[in-house]
């Protein structure tokens, strides 16, 4: 049996959920798992919530909260979020978990003896101001290698690398210029890594080529060495006598636990973790802004502890949503939370507009309200939704919901057979490339090709081939009840449930969507409307509400 972990970026344990995160990281892990699930993987959806790291411990200390507490809060109010956008984690847990803190502190043991780590004095920015060390978020200034301003010390937003030392640096809580403290700190050699790097992106051949080759041309550019250590007290204490309280640093410990939660949700299953690990297809689902940490950092420190967890197979990197064309910005309020939009629109309707805008690539998606209700209306409901309550209606209608038999077939007929005989095989490149925007095109195709089919042959005239036109429209609509499952699981399990038939949409095997299993003398469930359409007063109201 074929083996798979999925992950995808671990959430900041500080704010909610908003649409900018589902959309390209954890709705694609979602529909990937279920599809692999689908098709007999043994798949397991491995996420967690990223407790550590200096605005945090900021926020918590504003609220008068310990770290601990407020990071619980949002852990909890983050799987919740999710869980209603029917995200199905096998298991969400925390990087702040004893297990990943003893996990992250023996994986620095193992490169330390193997010679990766080293400790150096350096020169740590500090405020006067509001006397404090400034790591990360806390200086901006220049971007050392694209000459971008406005960048934070940690992360250039514009070109995507993490400077070595931030040009003309300013404290981003009062924009002094900072002063320079000296301190000691643990350094990764991540230099070292540059062949064994290339390597891996060379005989990785399910990363994105694009992606690749811009982070084999920062390979070229040179690496250079990685600051591990930061001067506060929440984090993963370093494990040596003289660590002077410090701690590591955030993107040191977070990536450790996709196989620290891996391992511990594993063995609790009674499955040897690390032979699991090792016999996996490794999926790390991310948005563009951490293919660095993902390329590089993460990559490196597998090696760097002798490949004892495997590396990645699959990173699928995918660009930020706008809204209404225009960046997210929470203080701005140009954005929405997930839980206020699954107040007004179901899961599915979001799942749906999400999964067709969003295609596989760096490309930057843009959610818009109008188009959003265009597609639902038209789309969703006036597609999907109005063949299968055609097709099932009219079953009621006219045989009380008795299947009869199918004879005779002719042409139309046979063509639409095959249409159903032909579709898992279709869509499954489409799941394996990650093509899930076109995966679900091709259901849309599939649906308005059985709208035509059933209107061409007028089964309410009561004509010779109204009984092949009800048997195989009711074999379609069980077809797409069993492709749309990844996508969609609450409508098509309701699908599954008009048809009447046994157990759960989301465990038929995906091959089985080209069966033509419903047979002559089956009996269907209720039909009823499966969607409510979008109002445009409702959008209007949704937009007046951005920027305010
Ligand atoms: N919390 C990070 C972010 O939101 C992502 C962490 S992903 C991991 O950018 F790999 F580090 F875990
Ligand atoms: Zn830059």
């Amino acid at each position: 049996m074929k083996r798979a972990i999925i992950t995808s970026a671990l959430p900041y344990a500080n704010g909610e959920i908003h649409l900018g995160h589902v959309a390209s990281t954890y709705l694609p892990a979602d529909i990937t798992t279920r599809f692999l699930k689908a098709t007999g993987t043994e798949a397991y959806y491995i996420c967690a919530s990223d407790d550590y790291g200096t605005p945090i411990l900021i926020q918590a200390e504003k609220e008068k909260k310990t770290p601990e507490e407020y990071v619980k809060i949002w852990n909890k109010r983050d799987y919740d979020d999710f869980s209603s956008f029917g995200i199905g984690f096998d298991f969400f847990y925390r990087t702040s978990s004893p297990e990943n803190v003893s996990f992250v502190q023996d994986t620095f043991k193992k490169l330390m003896e193997n010679g990766y780590i080293y400790e150096q004095e350096i020169i740590q920015f500090y405020c006067n101001v509001d006397k404090k060390f400034l790591p990360d978020r806390y200086v901006i200034g220049r971007c050392p290698y694209c000459k971008a301003e406005d960048q934070y010390s940690d992360l250039c937003e514009k070109c995507g690398r993490v400077p070595q030392e931030i040009e003309e640096p300013k404290c981003s809580i009062c924009k002094n210029p900072p002063t320079k403290e000296k301190t000691k700190h643990y350094f990764f050699k991540l230099k070292d890594f540059e062949s064994e790097l290339n390597q891996w992106l060379d005989a990785d051949s399910h990363l994105q080529k694009d992606v690749k080759k811009y982070v084999q041309n920062w390979i070229k550019d040179g690496l250079v060495d990685w600051d591990i250590t930061r001067d506060i007290k929440w984090g993963v204490p370093i494990p040596l006598d003289d660590a002077k309280g410090q701690v590591f640093y955030g993107w040191f410990d977070n990536h450790l636990a996709y196989i620290s939660s891996a391992l511990k949700y594993l063995e609790g299953k009674g499955i040897d973790g690390k032979e699991f690990w090792n016999s996996a297809d490794i999926y790390h689902f991310i948005g563009k802004d951490i293919v660095y940490h993902h390329y590089l950092f993460l990559p490196a420190m597998r090696i760097g502890i002798k490949k004892e967890f495997k590396l990645p197979d699959y990173i699928p990197t995918r660009g930020h949503l706008m809204l209404q064309s225009k960046k997210i910005s929470k203080s701005r309020n140009w954005y929405i939370g997930l839980k206020d939009f699954l107040q007004s629109y179901p899961a599915d309707y979001l799942r749906f507009y999400l999964t067709l805008i969003t295609p596989y690539s760096q490309d930057d998606l843009n959610f818009d309200w109008d188009e959003f209700a265009a597609r639902i209306n038209s789309e969703l409901i006036g597609n999907v939704g109005n063949f299968v309550n055609r097709a099932l209606g009219f079953t009621k209608k006219s045989t009380g919901g008795v299947i009869p038999p199918a004879e005779n077939l002719d042409l139309a007929d046979k063509e639409a057979q095959d249409k159903i005989k032909n579709l898992a095989g279709d869509l499954v490149p489409l799941m394996e490339d990650n093509n899930l925007d076109r995966a679900l095109k091709k259901i849309l195709e599939f649906s308005a090709h059985f709208n035509q089919y059933f209107q061409k042959k007028e089964p309410w005239k009561g004509g010779e081939g109204t009984n092949n036109c009800i048997f195989i429209s009711v074999n379609a609509v069980r077809s797409i009840a069993i492709s749309l499952s990844p996508f969609l699981p609450e409508s098509s399990q309701k699908i599954w449930s008009q048809l009447n038939l046994q157990g759960a949409v989301s465990e038929q095997p995906w091959s089985s969507m080209s069966d033509i299993a419903i047979k002559e003398g089956h009996m269907l469930g209720e039909p009823t409307p499966l969607f409510k359409k979008v109002e445009a007063a409702d959008i209007q109201v949704h937009k007046s509400k951005l920027g305010k």
